[in-house]
């Protein structure tokens, strides 16, 4: 579900405190064990770099990318897997251009073949013309950004998607605070989802996350295997207004790392292609 912004009713929910912020890219990038680097990034770049980037891309991206109906959507995808190639590049120390994707039976990209040495796992999300990239080795992970659309956040879209607990806990909330709380839970479970990588195989009533706009992000039940739930650790991540982000990560204890992709990084990603 992705969109434009259209919001009253989460101008006014509470600020939250985040302990995520956003720096540039040190020149030296290592990836520790225990660490998730959350890339964030403008898919909206001019022309050119859009060809170079194209150029990165293998040709079955390619024929995908000739698939979407608008300009804006393909040059999208093509900025968005260029830069996945090209972060990941960067801590392979691999040219972008010959890394190798393999997919899931859902979907669920990863590195291929003798690019997986290294373990490096990765997820990514895009809406409204900015892509997030989660980084990290050794455990899988899955991320999600939504638009904040006020006229999507109601009861009977919540009754549709959330669980039985989380359409509760959202009724109890005050007014102000349903829009947040809609979007707090629909990007966890979708990060929850996309860590898995199973798709909508894994029903999205089998399990409950947090949403109160201000409580920390979290797998709080699952319905079928228990031990789900300590398998997992969730974050929120901090954006503009407008947007909302979560993290799903297996295992707990790492630490976080929030990049952002620099403008003038367009430009030297795509010289570099
Ligand atoms: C891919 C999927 C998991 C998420 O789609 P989405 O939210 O529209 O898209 P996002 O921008 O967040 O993510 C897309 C990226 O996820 C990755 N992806 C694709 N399939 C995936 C899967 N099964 N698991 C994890 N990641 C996947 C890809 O890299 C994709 O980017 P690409 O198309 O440029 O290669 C979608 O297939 C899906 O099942 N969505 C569930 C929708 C829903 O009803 N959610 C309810 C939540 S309450």
């Amino acid at each position: 579900m992705k969109g434009t912004s259209v919001n009253n009713r989460f101008e006014s929910a509470p600020t939250l405190n985040f302990d995520t912020s956003w720096t540039s890219p040190p020149k030296d990038l290592t990836l520790g064990e225990d660490e998730v680097h959350v890339w964030r990034a403008a898919l909206s770049v001019q022309g050119l770099h859009v060809q170079s980037l194209l150029r990165t891309l293998t040709a079955d991206e390619r024929a995908r990318a000739e698939r979407f109906h608008f300009q804006k959507d393909r040059e999208q995808f093509i900025v968005a897997r260029g830069l996945l190639r090209t972060i990941l590049g960067r801590y392979l120390d691999v040219d972008p251009r010959q890394l190798r994707f393999a997919y899931s039976s859902y979907g669920k990209p990863s590195l291929a073949g003798e690019f997986n040495a290294e373990a490096l796992c990765f997820n990514l999300s895009h809406a409204d013309g900015l892509a997030l990239y989660a980084v990290t080795r050794g455990r899988q992970l899955g991320i999600d950004i939504e638009s904040v659309r006020a006229d999507l956040a109601d009861e009977q879209v919540a009754e549709r998607f959330f669980s039985i607990q989380e359409v509760a806990a959202f009724r109890a909330l005050p007014g102000n605070m349903q829009c947040l709380a809609f979007f707090n839970c629909w990007t966890r479970k979708e990060a929850y989802i996309k860590a898995r990588g199973e798709g909508l195989s894994l029903p999205l009533d089998q399990f409950d996350v947090s949403l109160a706009p201000g409580t920390p992000a979290a797998l709080l039940r699952t319905y079928g295997d228990h031990r789900e739930v300590s398998r997992w650790s969730l974050r929120e991540l901090a954006l503009e207004t407008g947007s909302v982000a979560a993290l799903a990560v297996e295992g707990h204890g790492w630490r976080l790392k929030c990049y952002h992709w620099p403008k003038e990084s367009h430009e030297a990603a795509a010289l570099e292609a």
